[in-house]
């Protein structure tokens, strides 16, 4: 990562670190543990990030940011996010072995803590999401949430998991890639985005460009993925690279090959900082996340 990229991760990070550590309190069990294990690890931290980079560029001017609304869901989405890589990482999918520069969960704390981890994440996420107040705006934050569901289950990266694993092997066209790419990582990505958005009040065009901003660079993000299990190393990945090879997943590099998938990728950037241009300077944060995710080696 660049130094001027930690910088602003590691700023917009604090906040999120902390309320994660903090949701996650509590008399201390093996699941517990689990869960805070694969939680506090690390991990880039892109889509509560992400949250909170579009909720600073929808707010109206002049409106004070409430970090009390905005949080919540911000850590609710990586809680998603990691009970999906603790599960990715298990003998029945991916079964890989290094996992934000640690043992992966099940090495550590056997199959079925590891299990159990992931779907205690994924339930705390919404008991989270559910208590977050937002008075007169109880509608508003319902519909969020049936968002935030639509994205992570059968319609959304549940069901992309799914796909990647029936592809396994096979040849599938390059628009049946794209599905797959975009359920399984684009979805959650875009509603990261378009959750940010809404909680600040964004409706109309804003809302549509966030849409286009959140859908490209949720495209961009899985083939740079797949590009960096390619040419990226384990060290700086905290996860061992070349296995989408080994195991014949489907991936752009497969498909389309290396310099094809860079083009790819960054003209889905391209798209994605051609939708901010409404937001001015107020778009400067994701435009650096969109650069970032197409130049980034970890
Ligand atoms: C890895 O996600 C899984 C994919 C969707 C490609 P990240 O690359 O965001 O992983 P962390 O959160 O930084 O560990
Ligand atoms: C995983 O894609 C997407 C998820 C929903 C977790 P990958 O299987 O390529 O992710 P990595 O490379 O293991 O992080
Ligand atoms: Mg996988
Ligand atoms: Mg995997
Ligand atoms: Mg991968």
């Amino acid at each position: 990562m660049s130094s001027v990229m930690d910088d602003f991760f590691t700023e917009k990070k604090q906040p999120i670190e902390a309320y994660l550590k903090a949701a996650l309190a509590g008399p201390v069990n093996k699941l517990l543990e689990a869960m805070r294990y694969s939680l506090e690890a690390g991990g880039k931290r892109l889509r509560p990030v992400l949250v909170m980079a579009a909720y600073q560029a929808c707010l109206p001017i002049g409106e004070a940011p409430c970090h009390d609304l905005v949080l919540p869901f911000a850590a609710a989405l990586e809680m998603i996010h990691t009970y999906s890589l603790i599960h990715d990482d298990l003998p029945a999918m991916d079964n890989d072995d290094l996992r934000r520069g640690k043992p992966t969960s099940h090495k550590v704390f056997g199959e079925a803590a590891a299990i159990l981890a992931g779907d205690a994440l994924l339930t705390e996420a919404f008991s989270i999401m559910a208590q977050t107040k937002f008075p007169g705006h109880e509608a508003l934050l319902l519909t969020v949430i049936a968002d935030i569901a639509a994205a992570s289950g059968a319609f959304g990266m549940a069901g992309g998991q799914w796909l990647d694993l029936e592809a396994e092997g096979k040849h599938i066209s390059a628009a049946e890639l794209e599905n797959l790419h975009r359920h399984k990582t684009g979805c959650l990505i875009e509603v990261s985005v378009t959750t940010g958005a809404k909680l600040a009040g964004a409706s109309g065009s804003s809302l549509e460009a966030m849409v286009t901003y959140g859908r490209s660079i949720g495209l961009a993000f899985q083939i740079a993925d797949d590009i960096l299990d390619v040419e990226g190393g384990a060290e700086a990945m905290g996860k061992n690279t070349g296995g989408d090879a080994r195991k014949h997943k489907s991936t752009y590099p497969g498909l389309l090959g290396l310099a094809a998938s860079k083009a790819k990728a960054g003209a889905l950037k391209q798209q994605a900082i051609d939708a901010l241009q409404p937001f001015g300077e107020r778009g400067e944060s994701l435009r650096q996340i969109a650069e970032y995710i197409v130049t980034r080696n970890s």
